[in-house]
């Protein structure tokens, strides 16, 4: 992890803007952990001594500002103690005026916490996850937790519902967007570096920003795809696949945790005693805070374990729910149930404690408005272009786009002749930003169309046509446009826009068309049954490729989509998932070269959508299916091919590289030692490029089947043209560990195979054996 200690210096210098300054070293850095928690919790039990029970529940409510609870209303529930901390509230004039009703009105002035989903950027929208993902660098992705917890703090907030670790190999699923992928262990160092980032060394530096990290546990797994259903899952694949990056993200110190919506084996995880008390607390020694997700103790009802809203309020908090998010059912009915002895005192300030301990650790009982100052400091336009970091964000998008195809290099473009920008994506502003882009604005953001056109300046003619709206079908329409108006409908005949889209690209030299999905169809609760481009779009590439114009298609989606189709008819495909505030100049880099791309893709992208689940590092079958000898009883389908269209792991550069063969230290390792495994790679092509260097082991023979191969190494590498670099990657016993049939963790001696290339199919391959 060399690069963790030099990231704090680097991300506070690139993301600092003028006249700011990031305070990375902490008041309380100086003490010790366990000096700190001695005076905590004398504090907290102080304090608790004061509390009535009705002041104690308080604590343990979340509430989101809005038509459920406007302005008047939160006063009162801030006067009489009845809210401990508020989402949805992003400027410092509001947080301050709640934070002043409480000094005014309350009895004991316990200051309220403020929380946002700040998931990829703040003010500044960065790319989605699982496009930061895509960059497979860490610097890169810490860089952009590090500005938005910069941004946030700024604006006086205190926690974020970030990060989303949530392994996911559906891409049914709407959420994919917002987590990092397919792979547990890269996910999992993912989420080891954003907790870092977003927190900083301390809770109490300025530009702290407490994670929650989400959504615990296991709600990638969702059946079907389909948001919000039933997980079921064996213990090996639970604790092998799914659970890691959540306790990476804990390790690395996360404040507080999300619980997920879903059910785990029939136990709904907010209803999860083994779950948020045997597995969180005792362990993985988690001390910080459980939130439940939004309602989700309601919902208990709903999945037949709560007989009404008393029962729902109980089981939850003594399963080792702490504070409730979006309902008032803790409020209601924990009096009587404290009361009553259904609850005792001591769970009930077990929870509560929970509350004051990361308020305490937020700094905010030293000085409740610490991360707000002044009135007279508060910025005078929220907004303001000079409270952006588009200079950090797009060089993080840049960097995290990626090149599924590139025929006849037809990229990188010149900055000359006509280009035709079409499609329902080249200038939405909305969509350029993905979903859950916080307190983003649209209009401060550069669209492809508008990012190729200041590309270019006077040297190149362009033209725009729209040429087709994101969907015909009205149905789904009216789904995105069901809260606000995310999608706007050209009124004119699908016809008639394809025909002004080819008019377009008839004049042109080359058409770049922006397709994918409107941010709002990769979303919470947006999931698909199909994952192919609407008709809509899939009928205007048609029609352009029928022009014999050089097609270029820029992809904006959320997810990986069934793209066999299109890969056929493009020359080029650039992979830009959501890339945010400057998601049009980072294409626009990487469309003419400025920036040669080198993104590789987090999850697996299907052929089609029966494939799913599709992931690289599944089990070996009995009876493989080999292309070469197909055989009937094999395990394949007869309708389509196996195997991804593009692997995890995939992505090219305008450069070309070659990897040799494997060498290894030796042949064999003992018991907890090592072995190097190391290629040289080259760059065999004309331009300087990065490419990302993947290892990947297999246990051969073990007492439990093992993946067929699994992501244990990488690393990014830049270089010139005609230069080698040796890479190696030393392999230890942690990296050979698996939970057994008895779920103990083991390593298990025998023959490993190792693997390394630049996707996770075209690989090198080696052996050891571990004695
Ligand atoms: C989502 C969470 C989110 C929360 C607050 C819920 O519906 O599942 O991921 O953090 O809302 O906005």
């Amino acid at each position: 992890m060399k690069w963790l200690t030099s990231l704090t210096i680097a991300i506070g210098l690139a993301c600092a803007p003028a006249g700011a300054q990031l305070t990375n070293t902490a008041p309380v850095a100086a003490q010790s952990n366990a000096a700190h928690q001695a005076q905590r919790d004398a504090f907290v039990s102080d304090l608790l001594r004061k509390m009535t029970t009705d002041e104690k529940i308080g604590q343990l409510r979340l509430i989101s500002v809005g038509t459920d609870n406007p302005k008047h209303v939160i006063r009162e529930m801030i006067r009489d103690g009845q809210v401990g901390a508020i989402f949805n509230t992003v400027t410092r004039q509001d947080i301050r005026a709640m934070q002043d009703q409480v000094m005014e009105l309350s009895r004991l002035k316990i200051p309220l916490f403020f929380a946002y989903d700040v998931v990829h950027g703040h003010r500044t929208i960065f790319p989605i996850a699982l496009e930061l993902a895509s960059s497979w660098d860490m610097n890169n992705i810490a860089k952009s937790a590090r500005v938005s917890a910069y941004e946030a703090t700024e604006d006086g907030l205190n926690m974020t519902w970030a990060p989303m670790v949530d392994i996911t190999r559906d891409p049914r699923w709407g959420r994919v967007s917002e987590g990092f992928g397919e792979d547990t262990w890269l996910t999992s160092q993912i989420a080891r570096v954003v907790v870092k980032a977003f927190q900083g060394e301390a809770p109490t530096d300025r530009h702290s920003l407490m994670t929650s990290v989400k959504h615990f546990a296991l709600y990638g797994a969702v059946e079907g795809g389909r948001d919000y259903n039933t997980v079921d899952m064996s213990p090996q694949r639970m604790f092998q696949d799914y659970l890691p990056p959540y306790k990476a993200a804990i390790d690395a110190g996360s404040g507080g945790v999300m619980v997920a919506l879903n059910s785990i084996n029939g136990v709904p995880a907010t209803a999860n005693r083994w779950l948020l008390k045997e597995l969180l607390r005792d362990q993985w020694k988690f001390q910080g805070i459980t939130i439940t997700d939004h309602g989700a103790i309601k919902e208990l009802m709903k999945h037949g374990v709560a007989s009404d809203p008393r029962d729902a309020s109980r089981i939850a908090l003594k399963s080792g729910i702490a504070m409730s998010m979006s309902d008032e059912y803790f409020v209601k009915y924990l009096p009587e149930l404290v009361k009553s002895g259904a609850i005792t005192v001591q769970e009930l300030d077990e929870a509560c404690r929970q509350v004051l301990n990361v308020k305490y650790d937020m700094g905010l009982f030293a000085d409740p408005y610490r991360m707000l100052g002044a009135a007279s400091s508060d910025p005078v336009d929220t907004n303001a272009e000079s409270r952006l970091h588009r200079a950090e964000a797009r060089d993080v998008a840049k960097r995290s786009l990626v090149l599924l195809k590139n025929r006849l290099n037809i990229l990188p473009l010149k900055k000359s002749g006509v280009i035709a920008v079409v499609g329902p994506l080249a200038d939405s502003k909305r969509d350029t930003m993905g979903s859950w882009s916080a307190a983003g604005l649209a209009r401060q953001t550069v669209t492809v169309y508008r990012g190729i056109r200041t590309a270019v300046g006077n040297d190149a003619t362009v033209f725009y046509a729209k040429g087709a709206n994101v969907s015909n079908h009205k149905g789904i329409i009216d789904f995105l446009n069901q809260y606000e108006d995310a999608v706007q409908v050209d009124p004119r005949s699908p016809q008639a826009m394809i025909d002004e889209a080819v008019a377009v690209a008839k004049k042109s030299d080359v058409v770049v068309a922006v397709v994918g999905e409107a941010a709002g169809m990769a979303h919470e609760a947006s999931s698909r049954s199909n994952i192919d481009l609407p008709q809509s779009q899939r009928d205007l590439i048609a029609a352009l490729k029928a022009t014999g114009k050089p097609l270029v298609l820029v992809l904006m989606n959320g997810r990986p989509l069934a793209l066999v189709r299109e890969d056929q008819q493009a020359d080029a495909l650039l992979e830009t998932w959501f890339s945010g505030t400057e998601g049009g100049n980072a294409i626009a880099d990487v469309l003419f070269g400025d920036y040669n791309p080198s993104g590789k893709l987090p999850m697996s992208f299907p052929r089609s959508v029966g494939q799913i689940p599709i992931y690289y590092n599944h089990l070996p079958s009995g009876r493989p299916y080999t292309p070469e000898n197909p055989g009937k009883y094999t395990s394949h389908y007869y309708d389509e091919a196996n195997g991804p269209l593009y692997p995890f792991g995939y992505g090219l550069s305008y450069t070309t590289f070659s990897v040799s063969d494997v060498s290894m230290s030796s042949p064999l390792m003992k018991r907890n030692g090592s072995v190097n495994a190391s290629v040289t790679v080259t760059n065999t092509g004309k331009r300087a490029g990065e490419t990302v260097v993947q290892l990947y082991l297999h246990d051969v023979v073990a007492s439990i089947s093992r993946p067929v191969k699994e992501l244990r190494g990488y690393e990014k590498v830049m270089l010139q043209p005609g230069e080698s670099r040796v890479i190696s990657f030393t392999i230890t016993e942690d990296d050979l560990k698996f939970y057994n049939a008895q779920m103990q963790q083991v390593v298990e001696p025998g023959k490993f195979e190792v693997f390394i290339g630049l996707d996770s199919q075209r690989v090198k391959q080696q052996s050891f054996t571990l004695l």
